[in-house]
């Protein structure tokens, strides 16, 4: 069969438009409504979408601007993604969760959880924090540096990964007659000292069904990247251009061999913001109603926010993007991306900020479902993209548009399933079942 590129349902609360609560035809209260998010799971089942992707931050703004923003009241995304295994069967289920503000024995026994509950469809998208408020809330007055973040990130993995592998595939016996509950020989006690960490191990949970659940990265720096490239098995990232797209692909894909990585054992998903209609007239008038509800200063508050945690309301709205450090906090790929941005279309503070009110940054696509699929194939097939993370404006209603347009369009070009091809999340994106460490 040719190759077929992979999606991701990329959920958040009432949609990724900064402003999507507003809109009449939005729940403003889906951030804590399970209903509404059944309903998004099961919508992008039935188109069979790869996974549901769920990003995080351990902490609420708390700036003025913040209440007038719907960013403050959502689901944590393993609890969530727990429940939403109950009433999905085929779709993958990736939570982020950071390695900054947790244990590495927490996060491998409540994945392992997850990949149990779902028989084999969890994924964990292992993010390092770009939300310098997160660190306050344990037990730190400053964020912990870009550098470090990683540093610890990178020992987290292993000692994640170890943990998962702390039983073989058969030790748990649970021989009645004979008594025996597991078979020793088949435990293996990790014992991990590191620079951050010491874990003795086994994990309270049995190998899980895929094994190890899937790893997912999202950080596009230069460290960012050699993360990844050790460690990823899906690559989340931000691209505004073909070309652009190109290169980090390349780059990241060619960081494999070294670590003894096949190119195929890494999927590579930029972000894509889609706003659908039947006409390209209608999707951009669609588009525009959401830009008319965007209130300039929670375009800025949220630009401020992305180009890593600064404050810009001290700056003249119709004026220039002012020079920044480089963020040692957030994220600095995306920095570099909206500061090029600014740059080359030479955008007013304002009129960025609501540039990026709808996809933060990510590649946009405004038009109809022929338009929209004709970009995503010419990135799929000129070595951009192996699949993508969907970002729509509202919910549900721009996944049901993605879903009965873009979706069936792929589908008609034969580059997109139109049936699951495993029961795991791992078969389905075509990623090897990992040995266990210690056999
Ligand atoms: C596309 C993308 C999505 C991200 N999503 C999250 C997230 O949901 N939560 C989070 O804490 N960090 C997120 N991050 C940031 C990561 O934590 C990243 O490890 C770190 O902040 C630095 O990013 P960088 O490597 O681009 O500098 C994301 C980064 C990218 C590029």
């Amino acid at each position: 069969m040719s190759r077929q590129l992979k999606l991701g349902a990329f959920l958040m609360a009432t949609g990724h438009h900064v402003a999507a609560w507003r809109h009449p035809q939005v729940p403003a209260n889906a951030g804590l409504d399970f209903a509404h998010y059944k309903r998004l799971a099961q919508i992008a089942e039935a188109a069979k979408f790869d996974t549901l992707f769920v990003a995080d931050s351990v902490a609420a703004p708390t700036q003025d601007i913040a209440s007038r923003m719907a960013r403050s009241d959502h689901f944590e995304p393993l609890t969530l993604l727990s429940a939403l295994s109950a009433v999905t069967e085929r779709i993958g289920l990736i939570a982020t969760a950071t390695t900054s503000y947790n244990e590495p024995y927490h996060v491998a026994r409540k994945f392992a959880s997850l990949d149990h509950l779902s028989g084999g469809r969890a994924g964990w998208n292992l993010v390092t924090s770009d939300n310098a408020a997160e660190a306050l809330n344990f037990g730190r007055d400053e964020h912990i540096g870009h550098a470090e973040r990683y540093s610890r990130a990178r020992e987290f993995h292993q000692v994640v990964t170890g943990l998962w592998d702390s039983w073989e595939d058969d030790a748990f016996v649970r021989d009645k007659a004979s008594g025996a509950y597991y078979d020793p020989s088949k435990l293996h006690v990790l014992d991990h000292v590191g620079e951050h960490f010491r874990v003795k191990g086994p994990l309270n949970v049995a190998r899980s069904p895929q094994g190890q659940p899937v790893i997912v990265q999202a950080g596009s720096s230069e460290t960012g990247r050699e993360l990844a490239a050790q460690t990823a098995e899906v690559v989340f990232t931000a691209q505004t251009s073909l070309s652009g797209a190109q290169a980090f692909y390349a780059d990241l894909k060619g960081r494999l061999a070294k670590y003894g990585r096949s190119a195929d054992s890494l999927k590579i998903m930029p972000g894509v913001f889609v706003v659908v209609g039947q006409t390209e007239a209608e999707a951009q008038e669609k588009c525009e109603t959401f830009q008319q509800l965007v209130e300039p200063e929670v375009g800025v508050a949220l630009l401020g926010r992305m180009l890593g945690n600064f404050d810009l309301s001290k700056y003249p709205l119709d004026g220039p993007l002012p020079e920044l450090p480089l963020t040692d906090s957030g994220q600095q790929s995306r920095q570099k991306l909206l500061t090029e941005l600014a740059g080359r279309e030479n955008l007013t503070l304002a009129e960025l900020g609501r540039r990026i009110a709808g996809g933060r940054g990510h590649y946009s696509l405004v038009g109809t479902p022929a338009q929209i699929a004709d970009r995503l194939q010419e990135w799929f097939e000129q070595g951009a993209a192996d699949g993508f993370n969907v970002l729509v404006p509202h919910l549900p209603g721009g996944l049901e548009d993605f879903a009965n347009g873009v979706v069936a369009e792929l589908q008609r070009r034969g580059l997109f399933r139109t049936e699951y091809e495993g029961r795991t999340l791992r078969e389905n994106l075509g990623l090897a079942r990992p040995q266990n460490r210690f056999v």
